[in-house]
């Protein structure tokens, strides 16, 4: 293990160690645009260069591993001076855009221009070199190539992390521009990554352009729930709106994020969303509602069912577990799934698409009930006259309901998943809206945190299982989100 010093500390470096990540080890920062940690090196931009002691010229930290005895400077008069340089030649043909640019506030040129440069352009604005601008490059990414410092970042992603390689470096020189490859579009799965990984406004969200400045935006970490991989988020928002979703990278499940998984915030806000209950294709209050509901299933009873959802979180699955067995008394309930889970294209992206079927199992272990087989062939039978679920779950189900076509009252977020044929539906508020506890592929606790607060009088699922008890006189003791999982055991 080579030792070296790095601005008079010294530090012993794991073999392979380049001078970047050795001074990162230390707290020292080195300013960059190519290098990522999560991409192949590069050395392109040259905004690393650092000093090393006997090295007759100014050597790139990305690209430099550590070796015994250097004595490295990453401020002396030397490095900043070629700080500067770059900055300049980068500048030089950079359009004037920051007003205007979406990445005001999280640009790589516009922070390290303040820390590092503040010089005048000794460059005439009307020889700049002109690029096109604002070109849509795919569903989810817009393209301004005016703004790229050609850092190579987007290149590297699509040929190593998509290996869809639609992304190349044309002509030579200062005629160099990011293009597509003939034929092809950035539809990827993951390219909203790019978006990210752009160190200045070149690529951008199609999505997010122009929505909110981003000093506006308050962070929260959360869980994504498009799939049973649980990628850790970082809900972006203001003012009770989500504006982004972005990654939160950690070592166990994800770095990066699919392009589905962040556009999972918009079901909060989308025109579908419900917020009134729903008998028979109508909508009405919430309490009319819950009464409706409740008759419905007491007169039922223990030929009604109660079916759990993978989609749903613990503590959601837990009450209506409790609902089953101590309100209807029913042995009809059923809180058993299960998937081939695993990551199917070799990113991110599951074979599961529920977030908690590993989450269920602990209510089921908990609770008991029938598996989904059995549930089924009671419900073709035409044993089961009302089944109680969430909405998504009934795809699960959906041949024996197809057969005998019990009652169906269903939670749902949004009127876009009731299932046709529903008798009613009752509003409950998602998991930006309320915390909730998940169990991924890898059997890792996720749990999320709300970042925005649900619309006027939607409550979680909990709570609306617990009321819609109370309508059948019933009282389960629901008061608190931490009651649900009195008795469940989650590993
Ligand atoms: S578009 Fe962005 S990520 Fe791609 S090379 Fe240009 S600056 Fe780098
Ligand atoms: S892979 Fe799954 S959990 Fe990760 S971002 Fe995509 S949908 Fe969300
Ligand atoms: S970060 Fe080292 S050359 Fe770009």
């Amino acid at each position: 293990m080579p030792t070296l010093t790095i601005d008079g500390q010294t530090i012993e470096a794991a073999k392979g160690t380049t001078l970047l990540e050795a001074a990162q080890q230390l707290g020292i920062y080195i300013p960059r645009y190519c290098y990522h940690p999560n991409l192949s090196v590069s050395g392109n931009c040259r905004m690393c260069l650092v000093e090393v002691e006997k090295a007759p010229k100014l050597v790139t930290a990305c690209s430099t591993e550590a070796a015994q005895g250097m004595a490295v400077l990453t401020a002396s008069n030397k490095v900043k001076a070629a700080r500067r340089d770059v900055l300049e030649f980068l500048l030089i043909n950079h359009p004037l855009d920051c007003p205007i640019c979406d990445q005001a506030g999280e640009c790589g040129l516009q922070n390290y221009y303040m820390e590092y440069s503040l010089a005048k352009s000794r460059f005439n604005a009307a020889d700049k070199v002109r690029r096109p601008k604002r070109r849509a490059v795919g569903p989810y990414l817009a393209l301004d190539n005016e703004r790229c410092i050609l850092c190579t970042r987007c290149v590297r992603f699509c040929s190593e992390v998509t290996k869809t390689s639609e992304l190349e470096v044309m002509e030579r020189s200062d005629h160099s521009y990011i293009g597509l490859k003939e034929g092809t579009a950035l539809d990827n799965g993951y390219s909203l990554n790019i978006a990210d990984n752009c160190p200045v406004g070149a690529f951008t969200s199609r999505d997010f352009r122009f929505k909110q400045r981003v000093w506006f935006l308050k962070k929260t970490p959360t869980v994504c729930l498009g799939c049973a991989t649980g990628c850790l988020i970082e809900a972006q928002h203001n003012e009770n709106v989500i504006y982004r979703l972005t990654p939160r990278p950690n070592a166990e499940t994800n770095t990066w994020l699919c392009d589905y998984g962040r556009m999972t915030y918009k079901a909060v806000r989308a025109g579908d969303r419900l917020t009134k209950g729903v008998i028979k294709n109508g909508q009405i209050d919430l309490k009319p509602a819950l009464r409706e509901a409740a008759a419905r299933m007491d007169e039922a009873r223990r030929s009604a069912a109660v079916l759990g959802s993978p989609w749903l979180s613990v503590e959601d699955n837990a009450a209506l577990a409790r609902f089953a067995k101590d309100a209807l008394r029913t042995e009809n309930y059923c809180f058993d799934f299960n998937c081939g889970q695993g990551i199917k294209d070799g990113i991110l992206i599951n074979n599961d698409p529920a977030p908690n079927t590993s989450g269920v199992k602990p209510v089921k272990a908990a609770c008991g009930g029938i598996t989904l087989t059995e549930l089924s062939r009671r419900i073709a039978a035409g044993r089961i006259k009302a089944v109680l679920m969430e909405a998504r779950a009934a795809a699960l189900i959906k041949d024996a309901l197809k057969a005998a076509g019990p009652r169906l009252i269903v939670f749902a977020a949004n009127t876009g998943e009731i299932p046709a044929g529903a008798y009613a539906a009752l509003p409950y508020a998602s998991y930006f809206e309320t915390p909730g506890t998940f169990v991924n592929y890898q059997g890792l606790l996720r749990r999320t945190k709300p970042p925005v607060e649900a619309p006027e009088g939607v409550k979680p699922l909990w709570a609306v299982v617990n009321e819609l008890a109370s309508c059948s006189g019933t009282s389960l003791g629901l008061d608190s989100v931490e009651e649900t999982l009195k008795g469940i055991y989650i590993k």
